[in-house]
């Protein structure tokens, strides 16, 4: 913890030690997590598929009404100089809506953003060859998750229930329908086919599921965007989350019973290896 405080990060335009980076208590960030973030993998020093994540931003920032831009080459260069080519990170990136006078649910007139970068290591993830259990739960978040709102506060409180029953994560149900994980996208393995499901304000559109798709298809892996239903999920042969930090991992245990064989199955094994090839190809 010690060592991460020593650690640079950008925040308005400075370059500072994480220990000296502060905000203030008027920042809507801080009262009402009115704000939106990023979660970008660097490789050896590379970012990884920024274009994307920058899109993503634009809409998250465009969804909350907060006017900010900033082309690919001024973001790079703000990210540059935090970053390490001996190490693969994750680039966390985060604008609210900046410092109010006063604590007013409305927008204050002309806000100033606060912008703010900070990085971390991403060791391999523990679960990644034999597998992780998670458990199914009521998705209780609210109606814009394709936002990437900083207001996470449903997700905490899901993840903290996964994480006290030994799950890696709560992959969550609407009205019968899988949507995604707290943290990850969902895929599953259904007949043969993969499937995940469909780009709707329900789930977060991620960059891992984008490219998780590009590479089924550009590989003749049948593959399809559908909804899932929860008997649908309890039968499929392969589960796997993605996310930027974790990339793809398989569910081998879900609501205690075996997925499959009980072990990473051989399409994850595929997937995952067209993924790694992917990444160090970029
Ligand atoms: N979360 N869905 C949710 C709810 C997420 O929080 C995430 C990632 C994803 C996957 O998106 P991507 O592949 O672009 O990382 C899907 C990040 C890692 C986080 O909040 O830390």
């Amino acid at each position: 913890m010690n060592e991460l405080l020593d650690n640079k990060v950008y925040l308005n335009a400075e370059y500072l030690p994480l220990s000296e980076a502060k905000v203030s208590v008027l920042d809507r960030g801080f009262l009402f997590g009115d704000g939106v973030y990023e979660m970008i993998p660097s490789y050896a020093g590379r970012l990884f598929r920024l274009q994307d994540h920058l899109d993503r931003l634009q809409t998250s920032l465009e969804q909350i009404r907060l006017e900010f831009s900033c082309d690919l080459e001024t973001w790079q260069g703000i990210i540059n100089p935090l970053l390490d080519p001996e190490k693969n990170q994750a680039i966390y990136l985060q604008i609210t809506r900046g410092i109010a006078p006063l604590r007013d649910h409305p927008f204050p007139e002309n806000p100033n953003p606060t912008v703010f970068v900070m990085c971390s290591e991403i060791k391999p993830f523990p679960g990644l060859e034999t597998g992780v259990k998670a458990l199914t739960m009521e998705d209780s978040r609210w109606e814009m998750c394709h936002v990437k709102a900083t207001t996470l506060l449903a997700n905490v409180l899901l993840k903290q229930e996964a994480k006290e029953q030994g799950c890696a994560e709560a992959i969550l149900t609407k009205n019968g329908y899988v949507t995604e994980g707290a943290t990850s996208n969902l895929f599953t393995l259904i007949k043969g086919k993969i499937v995940t499901p469909e780009k709707t304000s329900e789930i977060l559109p991620g960059i891992t599921r984008k490219v998780i798709l590009e590479l089924a298809r550009n590989n003749s892996m049948p593959v399809s965007e559908a909804r899932i239903s929860v008997d649908e999920l309890q039968s499929a042969s392969e589960i796997w989350i993605s996310s930027s930090t974790r990339e793809i991992i398989p569910v081998v245990e879900l609501d205690s019973k075996q997925v499959g064989d009980g072990k990473p199955g051989p399409v994850w094994q595929k997937m995952n290896q067209l993924f790694q090839q992917y990444k160090s190809s970029v």
